[in-house]
């Protein structure tokens, strides 16, 4: 199947940004310390769906978070990726079809989304680009 190349240059921290894998969105975001920190600061037990942030980024690029931009409750795409779009109460994204909040990591932290935003396979192929899929 098809691969996506996003360059990944532009994005500071705290912005995100949409593209576009095999045809679903694919929301990219830089995180700031302190949304690395908040992730960071969950019990990973106490999550839905456990996982940390290191799960979920890869090493040496823990502050950018490559997540599927599909609610994994019923395939809305969820806000937080643009610009002055309402993230949530924990952060990261949210989800208005039914309310489902994602945090800094995309975890799914309140409402009825069963697990987290997807993170699609991906690498760096360079610095300042990611190849998904
Ligand atoms: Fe996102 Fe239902 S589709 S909360």
């Amino acid at each position: 199947e098809s691969t996506t190349e996003v360059d990944v240059a532009a994005i500071e921290p705290g912005q995100a940004i949409k593209a576009v894998f095999r045809k679903q969105p694919l929301f990219v975001r830089r995180l700031t310390p302190a949304e690395m920190a908040a992730a960071d600061a969950v019990p990973v037990d106490s999550l839905r769906d456990a996982a940390s942030l290191a799960d979920r980024t890869r090493e040496g690029h823990r502050d950018l978070l490559v997540t599927m931009g599909v609610c994994t409750h019923l395939g809305c795409v969820p806000l937080g990726a643009a610009e002055g779009e309402v993230k949530g109460e924990f952060g990261g994204y949210f989800c208005p079809c039914h309310g489902s909040h994602y945090d800094t990591a995309g975890r799914i932290r309140k409402g009825p989304a069963p697990t987290n935003l997807e993170v699609p396979e991906y690498a760096f192929t360079s610095d300042t680009t990611i190849t998904v899929g």
